[in-house]
């Protein structure tokens, strides 16, 4: 894509990858990704926020040239991730004059990853701002959206946040903007469940401060503009909330097909009694989607066979990304057939300590489900309902 103009001397410059399907070579992009990177004129100088993927450097400078640079004077880094940052080395090199702008904690990253001089670089405090010419830059500091080091810029005189990865989405897309609100929600779910999520509790208090400014356009660092950013921040409000909703989330693997009868049991006896359940099988789904689930679900419940004494290794997986993810959810229980014995139970819910749950009574049954282990399996269902109104979950 072009250089495109925001607004009067205000361009974005950065790039679309359409064809990434896989970051930190464990998050699936189904739907691409973008490396924005924007440009804001003043009077008397030009800042360049954040850059883009080094993969994606002739862009960058294609478009850089294009929007008729000729100096940058600052190089506003948000985040020290090589996604954003790893083109800094090459504007230093290109732009003898411009100085890299960041947190201290982001000096420090920024030297360690990229080799970055210290003599290029200008450190700011929290609320400090930067006058380009008829334009303040106000530097927020946003710890843990989601590295340590973040910041987020205001452009004041235009109400404008660049908003780093917070607010993001993977999406590559030919319109800028989120127009599509739609789909855009998905996508930004998507990451929030993949990226923000384990620091919800720090994300509030960003959501808090933010709620103080004037914003009239978000430009995140990943996917499409907010035009309307009140979509986006009803969007984390709802996510980051305390409560959860009355859905359940069965992540299970199956082996020889018993585990799988007992899923499909738990699904139809939570279907019977009115509850949202979203079932995945652990040997197909994409993290992804299992992750964006977890976003609201009050329970998950772990379905695996035993296997060389224990839970299945893509359970096991599921276990510790539900445990690094730190959703809301209230509820665990754990499903599963066995052949001879093993310590599946206490080997999953040992692993599920980050998460404040009520561990709900398993079900282990041994080989083949009877009639009488399909009733156990109802006998939770009824449980997971209980333990939701008890809960007031609705
Ligand atoms: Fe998009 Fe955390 O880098």
């Amino acid at each position: 894509m072009p250089a495109m103009e925001l607004g009067k001397d205000i361009h974005w410059v950065g790039a679309i990858d359409w064809d990434r399907r896989l970051f930190d070579e464990l998050i699936p992009l189904p739907d691409g990704t973008t490396y924005n990177s924007y440009l804001v004129k003043g009077r008397n100088k030009i800042a360049l926020i954040d850059t883009v993927d080094p993969t994606k450097e002739k862009v960058l400078l294609d478009n850089l040239r294009e929007a008729g640079v000729k100096s940058i004077d600052y190089i506003i880094t948000h985040h020290a991730e090589q996604d954003h940052s790893g083109m800094i080395p090459r504007i230093l090199e290109l732009y003898p004059m411009a100085k890299v702008v960041c947190t201290p904690k982001c000096k420090d990253q920024i030297g360690i990853l990229l080799h970055v001089p210290g003599d290029r670089i200008i450190t700011v405090a929290d609320s400090e701002t930067l006058d380009l010419g008829g334009r303040t830059l106000e530097f927020i500091h946003a710890q843990w959206v989601h590295w340590p080091e973040t910041m987020l810029t205001y452009l004041r005189e235009d109400k404008i946040l660049f908003s780093c990865d917070f607010l993001g989405s993977h999406l590559a897309q030919s319109d800028l903007f989120a127009t599509d609100e739609a789909r855009v929600y998905r996508s930004a779910k998507r990451y929030y469940a993949e990226i923000m999520m384990p620091f919800r509790s720090h994300i509030l208090k960003h959501l808090d401060r933010l709620a103080k400014y004037d914003i009239q356009m978000i430009c995140p660092s990943h996917g499409p503009i907010y035009r309307r950013p009140a979509f986006i921040f009803e969007a984390y409000r709802d996510w980051t909330s305390e409560k959860p909703k009355k859905e359940v989330v069965l992540a299970y693997v199956s082996m020889h097909g018993s585990t799988q009868l007992l899923a499909d049991r738990l699904v139809e006896a939570l279907m019977r009694r009115g509850i949202a359940v979203k079932p995945f099988n652990l040997s197909r789904t994409d993290i992804g989607e299992l992750a964006m689930e977890l976003v609201d679900a009050s329970t998950i419940v772990i379905g695996t066979p035993t296997v060389l004494g224990g839970a299945h290794p893509l359970a096991v997986y599921a276990a510790y990304l539900a445990n690094a993810l730190r959703p809301k959810t209230k509820f665990v229980s754990i499903i599963g057939s066995y052949g001879w014995g093993g310590k599946t139970v206490e080997q999953l819910a040992g692993m599920i300590g980050n998460l404040k749950v009520e561990v709900i009574e398993p079900v282990l049954i041994k080989g083949m489900p009877t009639d009488e282990d399909y009733s156990k399996i109802d006998a939770l269902a009824d449980a997971i309902v209980r333990k939701h109104g008890e809960a007031g979950i609705e």
